[in-house]
């Protein structure tokens, strides 16, 4: 339990570095004052640019990457079997870590608890915990964003189909509960963009403004 919540703090330390709002610095623009007002890829790309919107791909990746990685080498040795009557994955640490990353990355200790919904890092998480998966929702997301030009849509069927696949291709009940868990947080995070979406406001993709 003690090693299960270090490797969450830790994420949590690692997730609050939300590489927008770092970028940002750098270009003198706090994302959260522009656009949808969300500190995350989509609104870097659409109130900085290009360049700063890769900066934000690397960063935020590589924190989930990070926590999971820590997670799991600190709870690689524990033996559940005896303490809990279910099946606990073997990756189980990258949970922990992961879900630290995306509750740092939404709620970051270092800028105000105002960040982003978590859709990087949280796909950094799902690649790191069932990386087929992961292809297969990234598949479905180019699609719906080719497509509707909402990134917010190809977010939220992620988050909805997420747990379905770890429930088809897992069986096992501390995944498909923590990929609901992950899914949640995001759905919730999007709120705004679900409101928006249904009134027909909310705002398309445009790679064309900025460099
Ligand atoms: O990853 C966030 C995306 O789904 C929506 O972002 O800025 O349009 O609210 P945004």
């Amino acid at each position: 339990i003690i090693k299960g919540f270090v490797s969450l703090l830790i994420g949590y330390l690692l997730g609050s570095a939300n590489t927008s709002l770092i970028v940002g610095k750098f270009y003198r623009i706090d994302v959260r004052q522009h656009g949808s007002g969300n500190a995350g890829l989509t609104n870097t790309l659409r109130t900085i640019g290009k360049t700063a919107a890769l900066f934000v791909i690397l960063g935020d990746i590589l924190k989930g990457v990070l926590s999971c990685l820590i997670g799991y080498y600190l709870l690689k040795d524990v033996q559940f079997a005896g303490f809990v009557s279910f099946e606990v994955p073997q990756n189980v640490g990258m949970f922990f870590g992961g879900l630290g990353a995306i509750l740092g990355h939404n709620w970051p200790l270092y800028f105000g608890f105002k960040g982003g919904k978590g859709i990087l890092t949280s796909f950094s998480v799902v690649m790191m915990t069932a990386p087929y998966i992961g292809l297969i929702l990234l598949g479905i997301f180019i699609v719906i964003v080719a497509a509707t030009r909402y990134v917010s849509l190809g977010s939220i069927a992620g988050c909805v189909l997420f747990p379905i696949l770890v429930a088809i291709c897992y069986k096992n009940m501390v995944f498909v509960t923590y990929a609901v868990l992950l899914a949640a947080i995001a759905i919730i995070r999007h709120n705004q963009n679900i409101v928006r979406l249904l009134n027909g406001t909310e705002s398309k993709l445009s790679l064309k403004k900025k460099a």
